[in-house]
């Protein structure tokens, strides 16, 4: 591929502002994973001593492979997310027993290694290899959306393709190293989210979000909804081969479908607690000829909640007094009604396992 204006401007400016990084004067796959897996973790700056570190302590994979691993978490130690640690220790065991210690030659190949996924993959084939793949980092979408005007969700599967394509079709055949580092770096310090130095950049004259003012909106990262935890309390009512079901009404999920009355805290709280808060719990545990059952919780996960549910199942001998069944907005319906009514899937393995 005949090298693009705009890898030639990345590269260029590379070769004039780069920082002096010591995985940068290596094309030894084993340091420059280890750079990478850091760098996944944190900032260069506060990389930097670890790095210095695992090289020191393990100065081949063999050494990383053959060392306990109390060892490898103790000098991991500080930067969080112990599974990367583990990951890099059972990599190191694997490429040592499957490999000869050698690491695998290509991307695809890298690829199948467990705990490298494409980032990596890309950054080894490429910085080791000089192969013509690209590393799609952060620094990679930002630079990538504002140049070229992409408003696709980084984090969506279309903005990710797009992305992708663009930016296997930028790496110049034979430079993949130094343009891969380029790119990134020129997203570190040049085309930084906050302040890029547009009136400094040599692609001002090509770049969408420079000429149309938009570098704010680019890249665009919609936020993923918050997972919601919601705790629910469920009052079972049974009398003999009767329950207490009421209508979902309102906004809330499972609007229209049946369930029974329901009490929702904050947090996951007692029976007791619960009961000394709820006056309708207050008043069945009083009911003459009552027995009382919790079976296990369940969990329900929907798009955007977590639902954790536990039933208190009351069996009464006899019938509820009218003023709290309306007090719970619940009807009287027999077991063969209840498997006609519409009801929350969850409702439906309920009475299933335990019920009927
Ligand atoms: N962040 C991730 N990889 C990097 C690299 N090779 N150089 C600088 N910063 C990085």
């Amino acid at each position: 591929m005949e090298e693009t204006f705009f890898a030639e401007q990345i590269i260029s400016w590379y070769l004039k502002h780069k920082r002096n990084l010591p995985w940068r004067s290596t094309e030894d796959p084993y340091t420059i994973w280890l750079s990478e897996i850091i760098l996944q973790q944190t900032r260069v700056a506060q990389g930097l001593p670890y790095y210095h570190k695992f090289v020191t302590e393990f100065p081949t994979i063999q050494h990383l492979a053959d060392a306990p691993a109390d060892t490898v978490l103790r000098l991991w130690q500080g930067l969080g997310y112990y599974s990367r640690a583990r990951n890099l220790h059972a990599c190191a065991k694997i490429i040592v027993s499957e490999y000869g210690g050698i690491f695998p030659g290509s991307y695809q190949e890298l690829l199948q290694l467990k705990g490298i996924g494409a980032y990596t993959a890309a950054a080894i084939a490429s910085f080791a290899y000089n192969e013509t793949v690209p590393v799609v980092d952060g620094n990679v979408y930002r630079v990538l959306s504002r140049v070229f005007g992409i408003k696709n969700d980084i984090l969506s599967s279309k903005g990710q393709k797009i992305f992708r394509e663009l930016a296997a079709s930028l790496v110049p055949e034979g430079k993949a190293n130094v343009y891969n580092q380029a790119i990134m770096e020129f997203g570190a310090l040049q085309c930084t989210p906050a302040k890029p130095a547009c009136l400094l950049c040599p692609l001002s004259t090509m770049c969408y979000a420079f000429q149309h003012g938009q570098q704010k909106r680019l890249p665009v990262k919609l936020k993923k909804t918050k997972m919601k935890h919601r705790f629910f309390h469920y009052v079972v009512v049974r009398q003999g081969d009767y329950l207490l079901m009421k209508q979902r009404m309102g906004k809330d999920i499972w609007t229209g479908l049946y369930d029974f009355y329901l009490i929702e805290g904050q947090k996951d709280i007692s029976i007791e607690e619960l009961t000394e808060k709820n006056d309708v719990l207050l008043q069945l545990i009083k009911q003459k000829k009552v027995s009382v059952e919790v079976p296990n919780t369940y969990k329900h996960q929907l798009t955007h909640q977590r639902l954790q549910v536990k039933f208190i199942v009351f069996n009464l001998q006899e019938a509820l007094p009218d003023d709290i069944s309306e007090q719970m907005q619940v009807k009287l319906y027999s077991f063969e009604d209840v498997r006609k009514l519409p009801k929350p899937i969850l409702i439906d393995n309920f009475l299933n396992e335990q019920i009927f």
